[in-house]
């Protein structure tokens, strides 16, 4: 970066030591993943000048006709590749994605019925901090403490009781499948909208790994860096009487301009997702997750729901006796990045969190599988079974620095 390292030395330095330590971390974070560098190309190209307002056509700036290019092919590539009637590309964020369909059909005051956050639910749910706890009603569901299933009969008692005119199903920590027939009929036996949050999800729905919300759902979200490995951003998907509600809704109701360097990585991971080599990645994603889990079974760990059908396990650490904050921070040290998770029943007990949450589309995305998710397993226990061990943790880092050499992510380590 010649000229980046002119102009400003220390975001230079900054930069090449963040690519560093991407190259030589093991990122189990399940909300990340290293995006092909066709993304981080276009993400960085001339794109990211051009000021849009509105939809292509009808923009606020002139100049527009390469961008609006662009968000056609976004736009007509979402709906071919989720199948999808109506979709908007625009969304910052999933944040911005989630507050612009319920801005689009709800009122203030209005009633959703989501997940709630220690089960596995997102904050912008309805959780009291985000402005959507703020402006809505909010009723959570949560999961069955023995199974660690969603709980699909208290759910629809709750929503006979609270009449919600929206429910929202997704989550930011739930390894299972989501029965979408079932909550939908739920939804409509009150009249109700049905949102679907596919944040984490998204690029294994995508490449048709698992099953898709978008024909049961009026509205679908999804960000597109997790699992989707298209950079930041979201998308929203809904049926065609809903069109018109959502594009207001996300501009000028939500948001101003858009990022057309964003919407154009966007269109490219949706033109890579309808390709061979993105379906497998997402089933060895799967595959991988799956061998995570029954390693960690083997060991005795209490895994939740007692495997996974998607890129996420999550295990319990406070049952072998560690802290998950001590164990997040011993991992870090040892160059394994996750998150420490609270678990259900956590809330009962102020301030713990019980759980570790893992995810494998990034070490997927490097290169590994199944043989290398064995040798991680196994250098995560010894790390949770000596936390407060100095020299495991510097025994483990250097084991996994060697295997992040063996996969690298752009480029031969500097
Ligand atoms: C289920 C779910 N929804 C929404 C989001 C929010 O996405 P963003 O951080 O892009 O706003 C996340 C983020 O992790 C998530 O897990």
């Amino acid at each position: 970066m010649p000229v980046l390292t002119f102009e400003d030395p220390k975001i230079a330095d900054l930069v090449h030591k963040e690519a560093r330590r991407l190259e030589e971390t093991l990122d189990l974070i399940a909300a990340e993943n290293h995006s092909p560098p066709a993304i981080m190309e276009v993400l960085g190209s001339v794109f990211n000048t051009k000021t849009i307002e509105g939809y292509p056509g009808r923009r606020y700036h002139a100049g527009c006709i390469h961008a609006d290019a662009v968000e056609r092919l976004a736009n007509s590539r979402a709906k071919t590749l989720f199948n999808a009637e109506h979709a908007n590309v625009q969304p910052h964020s999933g944040t911005s994605a989630n507050l612009a369909v319920y801005f689009s059909v709800l009122d203030i005051g209005d009633k959703i019925l989501s997940m709630t956050l220690s089960h596995g639910g997102h904050l912008s749910h309805g959780h009291p901090v985000s402005i959507a706890g703020k402006c809505f009603e909010i009723q959570h569901y949560g999961v069955n403490s023995k199974s660690g299933l969603i709980d699909y009969g208290a759910l629809t008692s709750l929503a006979k009781a609270f009449k919600p005119n929206m429910i929202v199903a997704g989550a930011s920590s739930y390894p299972r499948l989501i029965d979408y027939e079932k909550i939908a009929e739920t939804a409509a036996s009150l009249q109700a909208y049905f949102m679907v949050d596919m944040a984490h999800i998204g690029g294994l729905v995508a490449a048709g790994v698992i099953p898709s919300p978008v024909p049961f759902a009026d509205f679908v979200t999804l960000t597109c860096y997790k699992t989707m490995m298209g950079g930041r951003g979201g998308i929203i998907l809904c049926r065609d009487v809903f069109a018109q509600q959502i594009d207001k809704a996300v501009f000028p109701g939500c948001q101003g301009t858009s990022a057309v360097n964003s919407i154009a990585a966007k269109a490219v991971i949706l033109k890579m997702a309808m390709g061979k080599p993105f379906v497998a990645l997402q089933e060895k994603t799967i595959d991988t997750a799956r061998a995570l889990a029954k390693r960690f079974i083997k060991k005795r760990y209490r895994v939740l729901t007692d495997g996974t059908d998607t890129h996420q396990v999550i295990i319990d650490v406070a049952s072998r006796g560690v802290d998950a904050g001590l164990v997040e921070k011993a991992l870090e040290r040892s160059n394994i990045i996750l998150n420490r998770n609270i678990l259900p029943g956590d809330e009962q007990k102020t301030g713990t969190i019980s759980g570790i949450r893992m995810g494998t589309a990034a070490m997927v995305a490097r290169g590994m599988g199944r043989v290398e998710v064995d040798i991680v397993a196994d250098l995560i226990d010894r790390v949770i079974t000596h936390v407060t061990k100095p020299d495991v943790i510097l025994e483990v880092k250097n084991k996994i620095i060697s295997l992040c050499h063996r996969f690298p992510v752009y480029q031969a380590p500097v």
